[in-house]
């Protein structure tokens, strides 16, 4: 595996090139998305950076874990060919340019985490520009992020093909996350309850239909009952990301909630497009 900091050190060569984006700290599920990208295409590069722009104030960024050794080795081990390391002075520098997907972006986590997309949109964006991949390798958990990386592509008809891969969960169903490592032992047993009350409401939904909102605020109330802190609990298209009140195709529960200091988000797809 090679490792290179600046856009100029990344040869564009004649095969296809795969892109894993990520901001380090690696579990199962970046590596999934390796050894997807590793299975479809010739050369897999992962991207390592800890984006300052996606990070409100206040946020985690300075605490994100960072451990470029260790992830350097599990890319080795998961196929990947390159890994893209940059300074922040060479991704972000001054610049002043933005992408911002309307709407969309501006909902769920965009409220919740203002500036949170167009940060992530603007350097994916950069990322494709640099790297130049024909197929970019993205996780489900963060579902709103794939939905937004869609619409841009779409609208600033960039070629490149998106992969979407399942959410990578624990045995006791919680989803992988760099950021679980936030969770003192109390909170981790806990943090379980998300993905099972998840699956409870989607059994509900299914059988109730017509009561998705009296469905929704039942469950809110049993998330904050075991200790969560309910940011939203909502059921919505997942293209589009606006609200579903009907059982209607194709429709997700996505949630996020707060468990101590650890934000937690998740999303469970109801029916299928
Ligand atoms: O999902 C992430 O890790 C980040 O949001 C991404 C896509 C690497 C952009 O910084």
């Amino acid at each position: 595996l090679k490792i290179v900091r600046t856009a100029a050190e990344i040869e564009h060569l004649d095969v296809r090139t795969g892109l894993v984006p990520t901001m380090g700290a690696f579990h199962e599920g970046h590596l999934e998305l390796m050894r997807t990208a590793k299975r479809e295409t010739d050369r897999v590069v992962a991207s390592l950076f800890v984006n300052p722009t996606q990070f409100g104030p206040g946020e985690d960024f300075s605490r994100y874990p960072r451990d470029e050794v260790r992830d350097a080795d599990l890319a080795a081990r998961a196929g990947v060919d390159l890994l893209f390391a940059p300074t922040v002075e060479e991704m972000v520098a001054d610049g002043v340019t933005k992408v911002t997907v309307s709407g969309l972006g501006d909902r769920f986590e965009g409220a919740h985490r203002p500036g949170h997309f167009d940060g992530v949109a603007t350097i994916v964006l950069k990322l494709f520009h640099i790297v130049r991949p024909e197929v970019a390798y993205f996780g489900k958990k963060d579902l709103q992020q794939c939905a937004v990386i869609d619409r841009m592509v779409c609208d600033l008809k960039f070629e490149v093909s998106l992969r979407f891969c399942e959410t990578v969960r624990e045995r006791d169903g919680l989803a992988m996350s760099s950021r679980n490592a936030y969770l003192s032992p109390e909170h981790r047993a806990q943090a379980s309850f998300l993905y099972a009350e998840l699956k409870r409401v989607r059994g509900e939904l299914i059988v109730s239909k017509s009561l998705v909102e009296a469905t929704l605020e039942e469950s809110k109330g049993r998330l904050r009952a075991a200790g969560f802190l309910v940011d939203y609990l909502d059921l919505v298209n997942p293209r589009t990301f606006d609200k579903r009140n009907e059982l209607v195709r194709p429709c997700t529960l996505i949630a996020a909630v707060t468990l101590g200091s650890t934000r937690l988000i998740d999303n469970l797809t109801v029916l299928e497009a």
